[in-house]
């Protein structure tokens, strides 16, 4: 007798991984297959089992079987995923669903109610969590047969050796409908002495430092790809962003005046859905708050919230280069976005 778990039978128990078979029931069959193929392709990634789906949905006799370790792509194979339309047009594919890639999750489901949002990572460890918000999981690496309306590369380039090999694959995952988007880095921008910057300022030039040569050719291949970049600023919210590094590490060896320039993470993910929505090819934009601080600021106004225990001692840097002062008025217009958070000083609820 089969043991019943939902809409779901086990032939035989889950400890046996690599035997058991999974039989759909009638009334689960009657969701969309869309969503039943989907919901099956996450039990099967996740249980690491032998799945046998019905070839009809009033019969379980001539079952149509295919074994999950072959992963997504025999699945999608025997299911025909590429040509039977298994991806929705606002099926979102989000490499690097780390922190501004879940809030962009939730924004894009929100806005696309019945979409698919898939992500993908280097490591299984928090592919659990994916799964209980929704988001598909999948290992970096792994052959996907079809690609996706809509892209976003939300992936640090710290965890890789290859980030433009990575951003390459990313490129080749977008189906070229939607959009593609890579979230990168205000770094770019050649200013080293706390002046004005904006979207067309020039950026430093190839071979003066290895960390923007990375980021510059990233973008290259997104653009060459026609996707679209993203810059950003300092990403943050309260238990995230430079205030928390400084506030752990009590003293820092860099200047106090070097100006910092923010954006919330909840205003990065917004800015990046308005802008997939938008479906540009080929552009460069700006993410940050228009409200420049210098590190000495950040750190006063996170004392005068009173909302952390620990204390911040001091800047002790004297010679390390300045920044620049961003300016995004440009891209606000064009997206025709504003931030939640305008400025550092608002998010902490403060007086300037
Ligand atoms: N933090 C900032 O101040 C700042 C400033 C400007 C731009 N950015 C950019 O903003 C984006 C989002 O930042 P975040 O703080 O949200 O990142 P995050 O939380 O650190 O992202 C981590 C996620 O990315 C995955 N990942 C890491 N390297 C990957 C790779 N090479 N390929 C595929 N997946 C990879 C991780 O997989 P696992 O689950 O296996 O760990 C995890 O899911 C990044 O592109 C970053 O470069 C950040």
């Amino acid at each position: 007798m089969p043991h019943r778990m939902g809409t779901i039978s086990w032939c035989c128990p889950p400890s046996r991984v690599g035997l058991h078979t999974l039989v759909i029931v009638d009334h689960y069959s009657k969701l969309p297959s869309l969503n039943r193929s989907i919901s099956l392709l996450s039990l099967s990634k996740k249980l690491k089992t032998r799945v046998t789906l019905p070839s009809s949905s009033s019969s379980l006799a001539n079952p149509l079987q295919f074994s999950s370790s072959s992963t997504v792509g025999a699945l999608n194979e025997e299911l025909g995923a590429a040509s039977s339309g298994l991806v929705g047009e606002n099926d979102l594919l989000i490499v690097g669903p780390g922190v501004l890639g879940r809030l962009v999750a939730k924004k894009w489901r929100q806005e696309h109610p019945g979409c698919q949002v898939y992500g993908q990572t280097v490591t299984t460890d928090h592919h659990d969590d994916l799964i209980k918000i929704g988001i598909n999981p999948s290992l970096k690496g792994t052959k996907l047969n079809h690609q996706f309306p809509y892209v976003i590369f939300c992936a640090p380039p710290s965890r890789t050796s290859d980030y433009i090999g990575d951003v390459r694959e990313a490129a080749l995952s977008w189906n070229g409908e939607g959009c593609f988007l890579f979230t990168s880095s205000s770094a770019p921008y050649d200013c080293n002495n706390n002046g004005q910057c904006d979207e067309d300022s020039p950026v430093v030039p190839f071979g003066r430092s290895p960390r923007t040569d990375v980021l510059l050719k990233a973008e290259k291949v997104v653009l060459e790809s026609s996707g679209c970049v993203l810059r950003l600023a300092g990403l943050y919210k309260e238990d995230r962003g430079a205030h928390v590094y400084w506030l752990k590490k009590g003293t820092a060896e860099v200047r106090p005046d070097h100006i910092l320039n923010l954006i919330h993470y909840e205003d990065a993910a917004s800015l990046s859905v308005a802008i997939l929505k938008k479906k540009f090819r080929g552009r460069i934009l700006l993410g940050c708050d228009n409200h420049p601080l210098s590190r000495q600021e950040v750190m006063d106004l996170v004392a005068k919230s009173g909302k952390f225990s620990k204390k911040f001692e001091g800047f002790t840097g004297t010679s390390d280069p300045l920044g620049k002062k961003l300016n995004n008025m440009k891209t606000r217009e064009e997206v025709g976005w504003e931030p939640q958070y305008p400025s550092f000083t608002h998010f902490l609820g403060v007086s300037d």
